[in-house]
């Protein structure tokens, strides 16, 4: 199971793809069906798909599997009783496979036979999406419900977050204890801390400053920098997560502290909490299909 995409709905699509493309540094894989999509260097045919609309929602966050994975969420899936459908995916790559909404309105798909692309050699592109954060109302049971239903697995608790992974990086989704439930973060995972500090001087060049970072966090181990992009979302540029074997001890808030006036490793960096939490609001998810039985 890996992490792919995010699917989002927003106006001025093409305004957030040129900064996604000429600023943040992606490439414009495709526009079609009202969507710009975006892509990285690694083989999957787009990671972010910007949808022009009226208003800014996440359509889906999709992930990719073989068929016993989909095979047996499909299962658990209907067991569960939450809302889901069939998807024969549109988007860019296609594939076909299961869209279920979880009891906060995260919306998740399933895809299999998916198409790749050919990989670009280009050191400053994001590789793929290293994890996409959500906020929750309740963290707890949200995570419980992933690994009872999705067959992911909870990494690390700590204060605010719950870290949680579907293959051997630490994680691939994270639940904020937030009160609240939207898209918390998407993190472009670049090819090593060099190529997040040149975006970090990229970003730079064009008069924008992170919101929190350079820094490196706890849980994960991985290199950070948050900014807010101008279409509203938070986006990080983070580098390969630590990878964790299947009996990775499942860490609890008391063992991620920090010292006094640190939230970060190297504690270089202020964080924007103000300027992050409205954006962190700014994307809910919105289901637009109605359920229907799986098989
Ligand atoms: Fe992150």
């Amino acid at each position: 199971m890996k992490l792919r995409s995010i699917e989002m709905v927003l106006p001025d699509a093409a305004d957030a793809a040129d900064f996604l493309v000429n600023v943040w540094k992606t490439n414009l894989a495709a526009v079609q069906n009202n969507t710009h999509y975006i892509r990285g260097s690694g083989a999957f045919p787009y990671l972010v798909a910007l949808e022009e609309g009226d208003s800014k929602y996440v359509r889906s966050v999709t992930f990719v599997c073989d068929n016993d994975e989909l095979s047996a969420l499909k299962d658990r899936v209907t067991q569960s009783g939450f809302p889901c459908r069939p998807e024969v995916c549109t988007d860019l790559g296609g594939g076909e496979g299961i869209v279920v909404e979880l009891p906060e309105g995260e919306l998740l798909r399933f895809l299999v036979n998916t198409e790749e692309a050919q990989t670009i050699d280009d050191d400053d592109l994001p590789v793929k999406l290293t994890h996409v954060v959500f906020n929750a109302t309740d963290a707890e049971r949200t995570a419980d419900i992933v690994e009872e239903v999705l067959n992911f697995r909870v990494s690390d608790r700590t204060k605010g977050m719950v870290f949680v992974r579907c293959n051997d990086s630490h994680h691939s989704t994270a639940f904020a204890r937030a009160g609240f439930s939207s898209l918390n973060h998407i993190a472009f995972e670049m090819k090593d801390t060099d190529a997040v500090m040149r975006g970090v001087g990229r970003l730079r060049d064009h008069e924008r400053t992170p919101a929190w970072g350079p820094g490196r966090h706890g849980p994960g181990d991985n290199v950070f920098a948050y900014y807010i992009a101008p279409f509203g979302a938070v986006v990080e540029f983070s580098t390969a997560v630590e990878k964790v074997p299947e009996d990775y001890k499942v860490g609890a808030p008391e063992d991620w502290t920090w010292p006094e006036n640190r939230i970060d490793q190297w504690g270089m960096s202020d964080k924007d909490f103000a300027g992050l939490k409205v954006a962190e609001e700014t994307f809910r998810f919105h289901r637009t299909w109605q359920p229907e039985p799986l098989n």
